[in-house]
């Protein structure tokens, strides 16, 4: 038992080492707190609207099916028709509600124009995580220097176009140094120079929406998830009470 009890103790601190050298070696870019919630189906169906709205004309999400997201978003295959397809299929009709949610622009000539292909959304939720998506959709700013006319903090000279500036404004970038010579510590904020059709808070709450529903597409099975593993723990512990009795059962005679 002893034994048992110190190789897991061992494994529990491996895999602390580990993944505190995994924080560690992460970007040393401040990440604001995404703050979502992948149960606030408004927020995700606002979410899906946002994307392929402003997203999807670059952005495909090719691992997941508009009657899928309906069925999860609470929405009806008519209103998934009418108000989230936007793409054709082969032969220049609008997709049908059970087709991957695909678009139509070529990887090569996207690499041309932005220096990089757009790539898949399908599991960026996961890969990057929400704070990421969230604080990378809110710092982008204005930077004559790069060919879209904007940088980014969190995605250093990216290759995206700042697609939501009607809504958000643009930033500029304003740093100043402290302290002389190798010690000097440059510290940099983005302020808002000219405003967009939307407050602050009012843009912080679509770009948390659509990072909620990355977020959800990431990995759409914990939607449910949770609610089955409620029901498992339910089901084993009335299973245990009638294993209790069976086992008392079957040792009556012997004690
Ligand atoms: C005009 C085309 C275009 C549109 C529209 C667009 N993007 Fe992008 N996006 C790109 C390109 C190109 C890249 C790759 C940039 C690079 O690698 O330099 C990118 C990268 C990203 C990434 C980083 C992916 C990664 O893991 O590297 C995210 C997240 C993202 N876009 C989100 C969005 C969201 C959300 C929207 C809609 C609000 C959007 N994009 C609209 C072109 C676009």
């Amino acid at each position: 038992m002893k034994k048992f009890i110190a190789s897991v103790m061992f494994a529990l601190s491996a895999s602390l080492l580990v993944s505190g050298a995994a924080v560690a070696s992460g970007d040393s870019v401040h990440l604001e707190s995404a703050n979502v919630d992948i149960h606030n189906t408004p927020s995700l169906q606002r979410g899906a609207k946002y994307f392929v709205n402003y997203c999807m004309g670059c952005h495909a999400l090719s691992y997941s099916r508009y009657n899928r997201i309906a069925t999860d978003l609470g929405l009806t295959e008519d209103q998934v028709i009418k108000n989230l397809i936007f793409t054709r299929n082969a032969d220049g009709e609008p997709e049908n509600a059970g087709a991957l949610m695909k678009n139509a622009i070529s990887q090569k000539d996207s690499a041309e124009w932005f220096g990089a292909p757009p790539p898949d959304l399908s599991l960026v939720g996961r890969s990057r995580g929400s704070d990421w998506i969230y604080s990378y959709m809110k710092a982008f700013y204005a930077d004559p220097s790069r060919p879209m006319g904007v940088n980014n903090t969190v995605f250093p000279n990216v290759g995206m176009p700042h697609v939501l500036w009607e809504l958000q404004g643009l930033q500029e970038k304003h740093c100043t140094k402290e302290g002389e010579g190798d010690h000097a510590v440059e510290h940099c904020e983005l302020k808002l120079v000219k405003p967009g059709s939307m407050s602050a808070p009012e843009y912080d709450q679509v770009v948390r929406d659509l990072t909620n529903f990355l977020t959800y597409v990431g990995e759409p099975a914990k939607l449910h998830r949770i609610g089955y593993g409620v029901f498992v723990l339910l089901f084993l512990g009335l299973f245990a009470v009638f294993a209790y009795f069976l086992k008392k059962e079957y040792w009556k005679d012997v004690h």
